[in-house]
């Protein structure tokens, strides 16, 4: 299990173990932590599930899609550092990521 650091709304980090092979959408709604309404499940078509990462982190993201791109635009919080959490694979090269989860738009 690799760990994930998740920084809620109000600021409270909380600390989940994430499994490989879910996505870290998956892993922060299996970690109890309903902020993330994921609304389409996990197929790029709702920007609900919209985080910012450490910028530590970014560069061992997988390279940003045409689609979560441009549902990313609709967002009004987007950032450098945006992304949609379904669009990303969870596993142990990510242990310790930070994330922050997006105001609601
Ligand atoms: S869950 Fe809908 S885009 Fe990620």
């Amino acid at each position: 299990m690799s760990k994930l650091i998740v920084t809620l709304r109000d600021g409270e980090e909380r600390e989940i173990d994430g499994a490989a092979g879910l996505s870290v959408m998956e892993v922060i709604r299996d970690g109890g932590i309903d902020e993330i309404l994921a609304l389409c499940g996990g197929c790029c078509s709702c920007a609900t599930c919209h985080i910012h990462v450490d910028p530590e982190f970014a560069a061992k993201l997988p390279p940003i899609s045409e689609d979560e791109n441009d549902l990313l635009d609709s967002s009004s919080t987007r950032d450098e550092y945006s992304r949609l959490s379904c669009q990303l694979p969870f596993g142990p090269e990510l242990d310790g990521l930070k994330v922050r989860i997006a105001e609601e738009d």
